[in-house]
């Protein structure tokens, strides 16, 4: 089984680890959670049949080739900011009390919101080192989350690791309290059009993507609102930098498909954004 990938999670735009037709699946051996320290306040709010998580976790971390390629694509090619400040203006406008953010890998959300004095709790099945925490150690299709009990909750990025996403948003739904905001966010399966004949997965559909993320939101929710998006998120100058970009997203063969690529080029994202209210 393959188990997600650290440095997905560190790259600050919102399309990315569906290259290489990688699926993060239930750990073999998930990480082990700690009983929570409820009797902290710290995390009352949250249940008291919660566990929270605590480091460290296991984690499988990436070779130093990999490594090196994400260094100089966050550093050197990544040439936008990302979406993370415009979902936490949206949720906040939203006055909520507590937030959950599923799939959160770092919790990127969860850093803006908390400030706020927003309860916020991360849920990953497997969260990279220095994680959000609260972080509660958890399967998106069975969250271990008391029922109506969050203001907003968002799925970014990661519903299109399961079979069937439909399950991971009915149980979305059924944490948020009755007229919560759900966010879910989705790349489209034709992004990174630049590249497409370097990808050998271009163009392919995803469990969950852009183009059918809005139907399988609205099997659960009311008033959905789809906001499409689209941008420019590297530039790629030459040959070598389209090789870190294949061997970040471990894409076989990555100098050879290189050279199919003409440099330079932009790489160009889009995706869908789906805000809903249970
Ligand atoms: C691509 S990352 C996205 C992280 C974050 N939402 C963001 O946009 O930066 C996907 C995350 O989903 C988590 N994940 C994948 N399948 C999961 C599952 N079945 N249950 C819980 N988390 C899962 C992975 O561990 C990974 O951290």
């Amino acid at each position: 089984m393959v188990v997600a990938d650290c440095l997905l999670s560190q790259v600050r735009w919102r399309a990315r680890s569906e290259l290489g037709g990688d699926r993060v699946r239930a750990p073999e051996e998930p990480c082990e959670p700690h009983r929570p320290k409820l009797s902290s306040d710290t995390y009352r709010w949250l249940s008291d049949d919660v566990t929270v998580s605590e480091s460290p976790v296991p984690y499988e971390l990436p070779d130093e080739r990999v490594r090196g390629a994400w260094a100089r694509l966050m550093s050197e090619y990544l040439v936008t900011e990302g979406l993370e400040p415009a979902f936490a203006r949206r949720i906040r406008a939203d006055s909520p009390e507590s937030f959950a953010e599923l799939g959160a890998a770092t919790g990127p959300i969860s850093h803006l919101l908390e400030p706020d004095g927003i309860r916020c709790v991360a849920v990953d099945l497997n969260p990279p080192p220095g994680a959000f925490s609260p972080m509660v150690c958890a399967d998106l299709r069975q969250l271990p989350l008391p029922t109506a009990r969050f203001d907003a909750v968002s799925a970014v990025n990661c519903l299109y690791f399961l079979d069937d996403p439909s399950v991971g948003v009915r149980e979305a739904h059924r944490v948020l309290r009755p007229g919560g905001l759900f966010l879910a966010s989705a790349p489209s399966r034709y992004h990174d059009p630049e590249l497409r004949h370097a990808l050998p997965n271009w163009g392919e559909r995803s469990p969950f993507d852009a183009e059918e993320v809005a139907e399988i939101v609205a099997g659960s929710f009311e008033d959905v609102v789809v906001e499409p998006w689209e941008e420019p998120a590297c530039y790629l100058r030459d040959q070598a930098a389209v090789t870190d970009y294949l061997v970040a997203f471990k894409i076989p063969d990555p100098g050879e498909r290189a050279t199919l690529v003409e440099t330079p080029t932009y790489v160009t994202k889009s995706g869908v954004n789906v805000w809903a209210r249970r």
